[in-house]
Order: C-alpha cells, then structure tokens, then sequence
C-alpha cells in the first residue's frame, strides 16, 4: 500500500474486512510515524519510508497507489520500471497527458494495471448497468450523475498544481466514468461544454461545475460536481433511455433514516455534517461506495489474466475529457475531447428508429386522458405533417 491517508484505509479496511484472502503486506508513507501507525492498525508485516523499496520487496504481487494525485505517475514508473502489478486510485492523472504516459509505462512493461473507480462497482450500480446492457432501457439517451459535498479533507487537494484542478477531476471523474459505462465504453466522447466557478473557498481552482459530455451517437453525459454542497455527500445517478429510467441514491438516502439528540455521538458517514438530528448513515460504507466488488474484479483479474472492468485506458479517456471541461471552462465554447489514441467504435450513427403505426403514419405519442379517451399524435410519413386522433372511450 503507498500511502496511508483517508482512501488507504478505506481500502485496508475493505481488504481486511470480514474474511476476505487478500492480505496488505507492507505500508509506504513518507511520515514514519504514519506508516508504523498505519501497519499497527492493520497488523502488517512491514512498514517504511521508501517507496522503491516497498515497491520492490519480493513477496509482494501488487502495489495499491493511494497517494495524492501529483504522485500517481512517479509511483506508476516505478512499477513498471520493477515489474509489479499496479492498481491505482482515481483520477489516473492530473491530465490525460500525465495518463497518457502511464498507460504506455505499464504497457510497455506488460504489467497488470487497474483503475480504482470504485463508483462504477458499487452493487447499486452494476445491477444498473447489467439491466442497461441488457437492453432494459432501450437507447440511452441522457445521463446525469452527481457528486457533491463540503469540500476534500486534505491540504493538497485544494492546490491546484498537485491536484490538477479543484471539484471537477476529484469528482469528475467519477461521474464521467459513471456516465461513459452507461452510454458504452466504445462510443466515441466527442467534446465537451462546462461551466465552472469557484464560488466560495478562497482558492485558484473551481469548487463547483456544471458539464455535458456529447458522444458520437447523440447520447448526452451531464456531471454535476461542487464542494460547496452542505449536508454530507451527495451521490446520486439517472439514466433515461428510450425505454426506461434508472435514478440511483448511493450515500444521503440509502434507506438508512436515524434521529439522535446527540448522546453518544460518533462517526456517521463520510463527509456527514452532523451528529445530530436527523441522519443518513450508511450500513456498510465501503460496500455502499464499491470497494469490495472492486477489489473482488482486480485480483480476479490478476488471476485470470484478463483486463479488470476499470483499466488504466478507461483512466485516460476519463482525464481526456476532463481536459476539454477545463478548456470549455475557460472558453465558454463547446470544446473537443482530444484523444490521440482512441480504442473504441471508429464511427457511431444516430440510430433513430421511427415507431410506424400504420402505413401511413408514423406514431409521435400515446396517451389515455383523465376522461378515458386514447389520444394518438401521428406524422404523416409522405408529407411530415403532424395530426391527432382521439379514441372515444
Ligand atoms: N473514492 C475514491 O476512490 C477516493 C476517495 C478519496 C481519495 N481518493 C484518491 O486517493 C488519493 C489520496 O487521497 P486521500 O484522500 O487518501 O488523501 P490523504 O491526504 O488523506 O492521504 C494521502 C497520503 O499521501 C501522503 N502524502 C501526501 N503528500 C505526500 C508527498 N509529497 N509524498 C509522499 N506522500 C505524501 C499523506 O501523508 C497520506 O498518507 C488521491 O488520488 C485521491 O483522489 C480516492
């Protein structure tokens, strides 16, 4: 593990958890006093102050990047350059230049490389995404997914020469992705439109935006980010297609209701404001936000010798468009996602398909009225005009 901030422990705390096979070895941390904390909390064998040498140790399969966003590239080199499987957490990069360089590192190596984008495993999600692949909602039309709170617990965070940018690539980043599966990892994202402010921290990067992501088949990816919400964390997707809708609750509204006057007040949930009133605590946060099933697909992976959900390419499409939300940002225009190595389908059509309710009608819209009646709107397939009919009850 390199690292032993807030997401190393999440993730120890996953790995750890219950009876699960996949053990930590060793901790990397530059404060010794952290690393010795952390592998006490743990029980870990080994804990130090250099990362090459934890890198490098002999009983170890793969290394887990949980360092802040400045310091992926540095520690993804060196497993490339030592030979070790390589899970990394989000964002993959500061931009899609810095992932960029990754991705050929650990390609280059042949090593195995996962993306932690523990959001798109989260069992609310996969059951979403298999009841969409199966057709369930017909052609995904519009997503939206949202992720918003009061701000990043971290220092570095809020700078943006070592995070790359403020709400949109810490949150971004995982709407986008949200969003990408939805719509079809091989459909092209095309370009982008983004509001982004900084509304209320005294910072240089934004902690609010708002973006739409177009991709080749006319499908649209809306994310909305902000770490000036207040009242927790606030997680939440739609999916609208053809043929249905999905809307997902993850954090602030999992089912969980509690009202406490404050005794015995304790940890909540991540990013909770309160302890007390009423709350929305979460029965088991690291499964609620993925960390399991994620985990669960990159050893499997390891072990199977296939590609994980989440791959290190899924990162730098992601930090791509990413990009072009900053430059939109700033221009005010639709910007396009520059993507010098695309892997997906090379040409995406509209498939628009026109319901015919008769030969010579094209049918617009159904609806029963609230006094019985059927009423039908319809398009004249030779001429385009549009006509109405009503059934009588
Ligand atoms: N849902 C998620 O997947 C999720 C959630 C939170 C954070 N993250 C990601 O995890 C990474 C770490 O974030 P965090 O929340 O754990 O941050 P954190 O600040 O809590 O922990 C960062 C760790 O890196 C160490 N560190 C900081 N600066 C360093 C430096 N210059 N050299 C060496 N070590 C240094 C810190 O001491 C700490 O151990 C980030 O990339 C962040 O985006 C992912």
């Amino acid at each position: 593990m390199l690292g032993s901030g807030f997401i190393a422990r999440f993730y120890a705390d996953t790995l750890h958890a219950q009876r699960r096979k996949d053990q930590i070895i060793s901790v990397y941390s530059r404060d010794a006093a952290n690393a010795r904390r952390f592998a006490e909390d743990y029980r870990l064998a080994r804990h130090d102050t250099d990362m090459e040498k934890t890198i490098a140790a002999e009983n170890i399969d793969a290394v887990i990047i949980a360092l802040p966003n400045h310091l992926h590239e540095e520690a993804v080199l060196a497993c490339a350059r030592l030979g070790k499987a390589v899970l990394c957490t989000k964002p993959l990069g500061r931009n899609a230049a810095e992932a960029k360089r990754m991705l050929e590192a650990v390609e280059q190596a042949g090593i195995f490389a996962g993306y932690l984008e523990d959001l798109c495993y989260t069992p609310k999600f996969l059951k979403s995404l298999s009841s969409v692949k199966a057709g369930a909602l017909g052609r995904v039309l519009w997503t939206k997914s949202r992720e918003a709170h009061p701000g990043p617990h971290s220092d570095w965070f809020w700078d943006k020469a070592l995070s790359g940018g403020g709400a949109i690539i810490d949150l971004g980043c995982h709407c986008v992705e949200i969003g990408r599966n939805f719509i079809g990892k091989s459909v092209r994202p095309v370009e982008v439109m983004c509001w982004a402010d900084t509304q209320v921290h005294p910072i240089e990067a934004e902690d609010h935006a708002i973006g739409l992501v177009r991709y080749e088949n006319g499908a649209i990816g809306q994310f909305e980010v902000s770490w000036t919400f207040r009242g927790g964390m606030d997680l939440r997707d739609e999916v609208m297609g053809t043929e249905g809708t999905i809307w997902l609750n993850s954090f602030l509204r999992t089912g969980f209701d509690m009202f406490t006057t404050g005794k015995g007040a304790e940890y909540v949930a991540e990013k909770a404001e309160s302890a007390t009133g009423w709350l929305f605590p979460v029965g088991d946060e690291a499964h609620e936000l993925g960390y399991p099933h994620m985990f669960s697909d990159m050893f499997d992976a390891i072990e199977e010798g296939r590609p994980p959900m989440e791959t290190f390419y899924d990162g730098y499409v992601v930090n791509a468009i990413l990009d072009a939300a900053f430059l939109s940002a700033k221009s005010k225009n639709w910007e396009k996602v520059i993507l010098e190595d695309w892997r997906g389908d090379r040409q995406t059509s509209h498939e628009k398909s026109h319901i015919s309710y008769n030969e010579q009608y094209y049918l617009i819209k159904k609806e029963i009225l609230p006094n019985g009646d059927e009423k039908l709107i319809l398009k004249e397939k030779t001429t385009g005009k549009v006509v109405q009919e009503t059934k009588r009850k």
